[in-house]
This record gives C-alpha cells, sequence and structure tokens, in this order.
C-alpha cells in the first residue's frame, strides 16, 4: 500500500522529499501497486505543450489494482455497500468476490456487444452499483467511460456524446431521487434523436421497473447481455498513459470541455491522497455522498477507495428526503467512520435545525470531509460540533477536475485544521501565488491567484479533441504554470484557504457551471437579445445565478417570461443552472470596446452598490444608475 502519514513530522518530511526528489517519492509510491510491466522512466514533462507522461512505458490494469489483487484477503470484505433511496428498501452489499466476478461478466458483455480499447462508453445513470460495476467494466478491457451526471438535459447529453464519439450509452430505465421519479432512459432516446451518430447501442439497467420506450434494432437489456456472460475476463494490458477516462467540465468559455485522465498517475495519486486524508484503516466504512457524475465520485467513491481495498459506500438518495435526518440516520446505520459531503449539504441541513443531527448516535465518526467549494465559517463549527461532536477532525479538501485528485488538505494526525482553510498541500503539490501579471508572491500572509508549478502524478493530460483548449485554459495564462482559476490566500504559517473562482465560472451548490453557457442557454428565447449571468454569494447553495437579460420591445406577462427563460435554461443545460432572478435590464454596462464589466454586474447582483469602483471608461455610465434602480424590483 502507499505510505500512509501518520505525524507532523511525517508529513513535512514526506513533502521535502517530495519537492527534492519527486521522481523517488513516487515511484517509491507506485512501487506498492501491480504492474505488468513495469515503467522505464518516472516522469517526463513540460508545462509549454503541455505534455506530462508519469510512469512512462508501464503497463497494468487499473482494475487489477481495484480487485484482483484484493481477492486473497478480501473476497468476502464488502467493497461497496449501497443504501437505496427508500430508507425501507433493501440495502445491496458487494464483496470484493462479488464485485469482481459483476466487473468481469459486464466487460464481457461489452466485448460481446462491439466495445474494445479505446472506445468510448457514456454513462447516465443514477446512483446505483451498476454505475461502478459498468465504469470498471470499461477500465478491465480499455475502454474509455464517460460518465455525465443524470441531472443534465438530453441537448447537454448530447454535446457529450458527440464530443467523445461514444459508441454505447448506458442508462437506466427511471431513477429513484428524494420523492422524485425521474424518467432516465427516455432523456437518452430524446438525445440519441440529436445527431448522436456514433452510438451503435444503448445498455438499459433495469432499476425500478417502470415501462419505457424501446428501440429493438438498438437498445438492450442489462441482465440479458450480462447475467449470462462468463465471470472471468482477461485484463486489457493498457500503458500508463492510456486514458482511463473523460469527464466533462465548464470553463468560463464555450461549451464544456472533456478532462482527459490516464491510467497510471491516476491510480496511484487517488490511491495516496485517499488513505491519507481520510486515514482509512482496516475494517473502516467510509461514505462519499457524492455523485459518480462528478470528480469527486469517480475519484473517492470508486477508484480511490477500492485501489485502498476499503469498503466504500453509495447512496442513491438526497439528504433531505424523508426527512433532514437521512444522513445520520445513514451514518447510525453502518456505523460509517470517514464521511465526505459538500458545505452547500452542510448548510442545507443546518439550516433544518440541530435536532435532526443530535437524534442519532455518529460516534463512529472519524474524519469528516468537505469538498466541492468554500465551506463558510459557519457551516465549519456546526459541522465540527454537531457533527463531528468537536472529535473528528475536519479535512476541507480543495481539488478539481482537472487535478484528478485531492490537492490541499488536512491530514487528520498529521497537521491541524482551521476553519475555511484548507491547509496544507499534499506531498508533491507545489502551490504558488501568483499576480495579475504572473509575478510570483513571496513570503506568507498573501493573497493571490493559485497556480500549481509542477506536475503530480494525477494532473489532467489534455482536454478532448481540443489540445490547444488545455494550453489556453490552463498553461498559457501563466506560463510554467498550471492556472486553477482560483484565488487563494496564504496565512502566516503557509496554510492555504481558498478563495473562490476568479474566472467566469460560478460554484451553485458545489456544481461547477459557466456564465458562458447559461447565456447562450437564455439567448436561444427568441424575446432575449443580450444576457449576462454573474454569480452572487447565496446562504445555502454558496453562490447563486443572477441573469441580466436586455430583450426586445416590452414584455407583457414578467412572472411568464420568467419562467420560460429557466425552461430553456433547464432544457439545454439542466435544472441545475436555472436562474435564481432574472433581472429584465435596462442595459448592460460595457468598455469602448464593448466588453461587458462584469464586475459592476457582481456588484449589482450582490446588492452591493456603495462602492462600484471605476466607471469613467464605460461606454455607458448612465446604465449603471438604472441597473441599480431596476434591480431592487428583480429582487
Ligand atoms: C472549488 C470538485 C474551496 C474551486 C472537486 C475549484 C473549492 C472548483 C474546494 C472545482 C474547497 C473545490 N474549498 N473551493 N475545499 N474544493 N472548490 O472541478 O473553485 O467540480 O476550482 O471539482 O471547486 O470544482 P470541480
Amino acid at each position: 500500500m502507499t505510505m500512509q502519514i501518520k505525524s507532523w513530522e511525517a508529513y513535512q518530511s514526506a513533502y521535502r522529499c517530495s519537492v527534492a526528489d519527486p521522481e523517488g517519492f513516487w515511484a517509491e509510491q507506485a512501487k506498492s501497486f501491480v504492474w505488468r510491466k513495469p515503467w522505464s522512466k518516472v516522469l517526463e514533462w513540460e508545462f509549454d505543450t503541455p505534455r506530462v507522461q508519469w510512469f512512462i512505458d508501464g503497463k497494468l490494469n487499473i482494475t487489477e489494482n481495484c480487485l484482483d489483487r484484493h481477492l486473497p484477503q478480501r473476497a468476502q470484505q464488502p467493497a461497496i455497500i449501497w443504501e437505496p433511496n427508500d430508507p425501507n428498501a433493501p440495502n445491496r452489499v458487494l464483496t470484493y468476490g462479488e464485485l469482481y466476478e459483476a466487473v468481469n461478466k459486464t466487460a464481457n458483455a461489452l466485448k460481446a456487444n462491439g466495445i474494445g480499447k479505446g472506445d468510448r462508453v457514456c454513462f447516465y445513470m443514477p446512483m446505483v452499483p451498476e454505475l461502478a460495476i459498468g465504469v470498471l467494466a470499461c477500465a478491465r478491457i480499455g475502454a474509455v467511460h464517460s460518465v455525465v451526471f443524470a441531472g443534465f438535459s438530453a441537448a447537454a447529453l448530447a454535446d457529450r456524446i458527440k464530443d467523445a464519439a461514444c459508441k454505447m450509452v448506458i442508462c437506466s430505465d427511471f431513477n429513484n431521487r428524494g420523492a422524485k421519479h425521474i424518467p432516465v432512459k427516455a432523456v437518452v432516446d430524446e438525445a440519441l434523436q440529436m445527431g448522436c451518430d456514433s452510438v451503435q447501442t444503448v445498455l438499459v439497467h433495469r432499476n425500478t421497473g417502470d415501462d419505457i420506450a424501446w428501440m429493438p434494432a438498438r437498445d438492450k437489456w442489462w441482465h440479458e447481455q450480462v447475467d449470462s456472460q462468463p465471470s472471468e475476463c482477461p485484463a486489457e494490458v493498457m500503458d500508463s498513459e492510456d486514458m482511463l477516462f473523460i469527464l466533462y467540465t465548464s470553463g468560463s468559455t464555450g461549451k464544456p470541455k472533456g478532462v482527459v485522465h490516464t491510467i497510471g498517475g491516476y491510480m496511484v495519486y487517488t490511491c495516496f491522497t485517499f488513505r491519507n486524508v481520510f486515514q482509512y484503516q482496516e475494517g473502516d466504512i467510509y461514505w462519499c455522498t457524492a455523485d459518480i457524475g462528478w470528480i469527486t465520485g469517480h475519484s473517492y467513491i470508486v477508484y480511490g477507495p477500492l485501489l485502498a481495498g476499503a469498503t466504500t459506500m453509495m447512496f442513491e438518495g438526497v439528504p433531505t428526503w424523508p426527512d433532514p435526518g437521512r444522513f445520520w440516520q445513514i451514518v447510525e446505520k453502518y456505523k460509517v467512520n470517514q464521511f465526505y459531503t459538500a458545505p452547500t449539504a452542510i448548510r442545507a441541513l443546518m439550516a433544518h435545525g440541530d435536532e435532526w443531527v443530535e437524534k442519532y448516535d455518529l460516534s463512529s465518526l472519524k474524519v469528516i470531509g468537505s469538498v466541492g467549494e468554500p465551506i463558510n465559517e459557519e457551516a465549519w463549527r456546526w459541522y465540527h460540533d454537531k457533527v463531528g461532536r468537536g472529535k473528528a477532525p475536519i479535512v476541507d479538501t480543495w481539488w478539481q477536475t482537472e487535478t484528478g485528485g485531492i490537492m490541499i488538505s488536512p491530514i487528520p494526525g498529521a497537521t491541524d485544521t482551521k476553519p475555511c482553510y484548507a491547509s496544507y498541500p499534499m506531498p508533491g503539490i507545489q502551490p504558488v501565488l501568483v499576480d495579475a501579471a504572473g509575478n510570483e508572491i513571496e513570503g506568507n500572509d498573501v493573497e493571490g491567484l493559485l497556480c500549481i508549478k509542477f506536475p503530480w502524478p494525477s494532473i489532467l493530460r489534455t482536454t478532448y479533441g481540443d489540445h490547444a483548449r488545455c494550453k489556453q485554459t490552463y498553461f498559457a495564462p501563466f506560463p510554467g504554470k498550471y492556472f486553477t482559476g482560483d484565488g487563494a490566500r496564504r496565512d502566516a504559517e503557509g496554510r492555504y484557504r481558498i478563495i473562490g473562482r476568479v474566472d467566469d465560472v460560478i460554484n451553485v451548490s458545489g456544481h461547477r457551471i459557466g456564465t458562458a453557457e447559461v447565456e447562450n442557454a437564455i439567448n436561444e428565447h427568441p424575446l432575449v437579445v443580450e444576457s449576462a449571468v454573474v454569480g452572487f454569494p447565496h446562504p445555502i447553495k454558496g453562490q447563486g445565478i443572477y441573469a441580466f437579460v436586455i430583450v426586445q420591445g416590452q414584455i407583457a406577462d414578467t412572472a411568464q417570461f420568467e419562467q420560460e427563460v429557466r425552461q430553456v435554461v433547464s432544457r439545454v443545460i439542466g435544472p441545475i443552472a436555472k436562474p435564481d432572478y432574472i433581472h429584465i435590464a435596462p442595459g448592460l454596462p460595457k468598455t469602448r470596446s464593448g466588453k461587458i464589466m462584469r464586475r459592476i454586474l457582481r456588484k449589482i447582483a450582490s446588492g452591493d452598490t456603495e462602492n462600484l469602483g471605476d466607471t469613467s471608461t464605460l461606454l455607458n455610465p448612465e446604465v449603471v444608475e438604472a441597473l441599480i434602480a431596476s434591480a431592487k424590483a428583480a429582487h
């Protein structure tokens, strides 16, 4: 197993070693895995192209590391515990032995349906074990998975299927989430009418048993394809730098991009960070509440825990159904030892009052984690006092889809915790703060733009089908460094506090949403001439979405219009991107070169109009007063 850091001294020494000799440090970690053929060189990199390769020429299959190698000791140990949406429905427990068999059978079924090494398979599924099984089955045969969060719309799904030219889509019939019963296959059917010519097969998992439309030439039942397959499927021998998966994420411009992760480095880094951040011990029950549709689910529900031989939980439902005690009831039921969730869930549950959390025995919890957005001090304290009972340390983990694994986080038992601080970098991570001109800001007690100046094993390798975009987004802004898009502060002792995005990405309930994407969607409404979308502070969601909209002529029924705009956004992206406020605006503040001054719009959206800064460069300064006046109506 990769090293587990247990003291401040051990952390300091590991960190020093990882900076002085990164290749030696990561080679040591990588040795604890099963390789079909060892690497010839640990690392080659330059951030200009960019080109990063880890464990060069190494041959392996990640599923042999998640499954096969654990069988001698863990065949009977639960690998995945699945808790259904309905608390009264039966749960499912898959041991390592059973998961091995399920993955192998599914891998054989994929092969029988023409899927092979390098082919892309799209998943559009609820949180059921078959999602994890399917993802691992792809990895078993060298196919590339692209999981799309099942809350995205048909149009968003179609975009992602087309971008990666997926050969197969795997979905369920329907999905249960809280009180909702959601048609999933119907969304896939709709998406596939939008020109997804690459798709040959839709594999449908029977989840709820509801009636669905069926296209016999294209659709196949999971159980009919999988159940009769042999329970051994030889693992495809893969190169370290072969693609493991694509995961789409939003940026400040254009359509979402497909972040590409490769096998070797991702494996080493997710296992290493899982073991250290959560201090997982033999026999522990670990639960991450994320959805596998996001990177957190990939790295810390599926790969990291299984690589480490852990018992990992999957939850189908939502935190507030049937009541706001659901999370804590599950913690008590399974005696969960490590619990990992998002600040938005903590704030939402906090708002329901302490009685829900006080009702349950949470004494099993040893480490509690937070991810996806900044955690405010009030939520941090409540989480610490009420959920962690003042004893379980909070790991505030900062990282991104692009980083593949946790980058900055406390290590319980080794480093301390401080409210709002993700604190110290993981071994191997070399963060720097720069100013707008790219100069490194040295010293402590400073603030700047967060960059990373040296590669780590699970850094993104490219954005699918568009390497130039990868360079332009992450490596061109500050040559020689990876730019995160986040602003951060470094305190007097060198701990990091993440302040939030400095680009046009907003973080709504921990979901990354590009303002440009929302604007493009809004602009599809026939009466909209132009729009500008910004984030504003929201007490539960972290950030809310505020849309300034310029319309053609007079809107007779504004309530009706707003509803239509929200519907358009739901249709183009998904309900998660619906604006909280729609402000029918008299105009947008623009510079002489025609650029929208978002800085001013952000202030108006947050109601912070005392000091708007310099507006003298505006082409139309008079619009600012009019916007402030009309903003009151929008709120
Ligand atoms: C934000 C999620 C503050 C940040 C794993 C980052 C955070 C974006 C934290 C990535 C944290 C994530 N504190 N902000 N602990 N963790 N973020 O790609 O703005 O969905 O750039 O990855 O979330 O979101 P993504």
